[in-house]
């Protein structure tokens, strides 16, 4: 075993262009990226498991984990074969440690750790969420923090300021369900499949927005909180009704007055934190940034106001260790690595 080399933190600002290799497995893609300096990514390999969880409708935990467990050394190669680097390249292990299902956190935590200690690499423990809003930061080099992100996953639907590449504030979060928790909901009250959210933004292309009123909820005046639940129950109800009525129900116009409504108190409350912080930048982080709607809405809203709109490309807002290698690179270079006693959390806040 060699020994972790430390470093001051005058030594990393210095050293910015150290090599990261990254590890994530909070839901169901195992991967492993490798990242120069803080933005260039070398590789990003991604397995992801969403055919094997198909069958079940959602993502079965234990079963996540076995596969991150079968995968994940295979990962690590793969990655460093595409960016061709091998074990004394790397200065810096960054890993996942939370928020995400605590037994997939845990497989990636204890490779990263036995790395660490084995090849004699500093070790650092990423929040997953501060992973999201950093992956924009690999295809927009101009890009820099203070901005507003509107963070949009399958576990997490936040407007967050950040106001370094270290600090975050989150504004507003949702009371109930996710957004893209509501996505694979409504999918599955319309027999679209697994994992709904896609299903949806391809369906609902083919639909009218205004076909069904679905209520949307604004919560109190002024804030920026979030509930989903309601209209999940509203696209029940709806679909409920109508069989029962012995009238056929037309998924595409269902899809697409669902999104409508969603996105519509998604952008509108967004864009009322950009002013309110007086903000000239906002970034869509998450799997759902990758909704073509939610973009098109956001992107006139952002022009309409003079601000300018960073969107990641699809394989960065789903998730991917591409993103964790950038946020690790930041964390390390403020706070220096953890030790091996670092643990998964898998309730971790932002
Ligand atoms: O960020 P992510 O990959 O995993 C979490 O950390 O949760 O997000 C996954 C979520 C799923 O709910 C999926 O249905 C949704 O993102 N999603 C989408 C789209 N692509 C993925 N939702 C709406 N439209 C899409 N195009
Ligand atoms: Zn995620």
């Amino acid at each position: 075993m060699k020994k972790v080399r430390k470093r001051t933190k005058i030594e990393r600002q210095k050293d910015k262009n150290f090599i990261t290799m990254a590890i994530e497995t909070s839901c169901d893609e195992t991967s492993v990226a490798i990242l120069r300096g803080d933005r260039e990514i070398l590789s990003n390999v991604i397995s992801s498991q969403i055919a094997i969880h198909k069958a079940y409708g959602g993502v079965v935990p234990e079963i996540a984990s076995r596969h991150h467990l079968e995968n994940i050394n295979g990962v690590v190669e793969a990655a460093m074969k595409e960016g061709n680097v091998s074990w004394k390249d790397i200065d810096l292990i960054g890993v996942t440690y939370g928020s995400g299902l605590s037994g997939a956190l845990v497989i990636g935590v204890a490779a990263a750790k036995a790395y660490s200690f084995a090849k004699g690499i500093p070790l650092i423990g990423v929040n997953h969420m501060h992973s999201h809003m950093a992956a924009a930061y690999g295809t927009y080099p101009e890009l820099e923090p203070p901005f507003i992100s509107l963070v949009v996953s399958g576990g997490h639907t936040n407007i967050v300021k950040v106001k370094s590449y270290t600090e975050f504030e989150v504004l507003g979060s949702t009371r109930d369900d996710a957004i893209g928790e509501a996505y694979d909901k409504v999918a599955r009250v319309l027999d679209l499949g697994y994992p709904g959210g896609p299903k949806i933004d391809k369906l609902a292309k083919e639909g009218n927005g205004s076909a069904v009123e679905f209520k949307r909820t604004w919560l109190e005046k002024g804030t920026y909180d979030f509930s989903f639940s309601g209209i999940k129950t509203g696209v029940l109800n709806y679909v409920n009704t109508e069989k029962q009525a012995g009238r056929q129900v037309n998924k595409a116009d269902v899809a697409a007055s669902f999104q409508e409504a969603v996105v519509e108190v998604v952008t509108t409350k967004t864009m009322e934190a950009v002013r309110k912080e007086g903000m000239d930048t906002l970034v869509l982080a998450g799997g759902v940034a990758a909704n073509s709607r939610l973009s098109q809405v956001m992107r006139n809203l952002c022009d309409k106001e003079n601000v300018k709109l960073y969107i990641p490309p699809m394989i960065m807002c789903t998730d991917n260790a591409g993103m964790v290698a950038i946020a690790a690179h930041y964390e390390f270079v403020e706070r220096g690595g953890d030790g091996l006693d670092l643990d998964a959390v898998s309730g971790l806040d932002i």
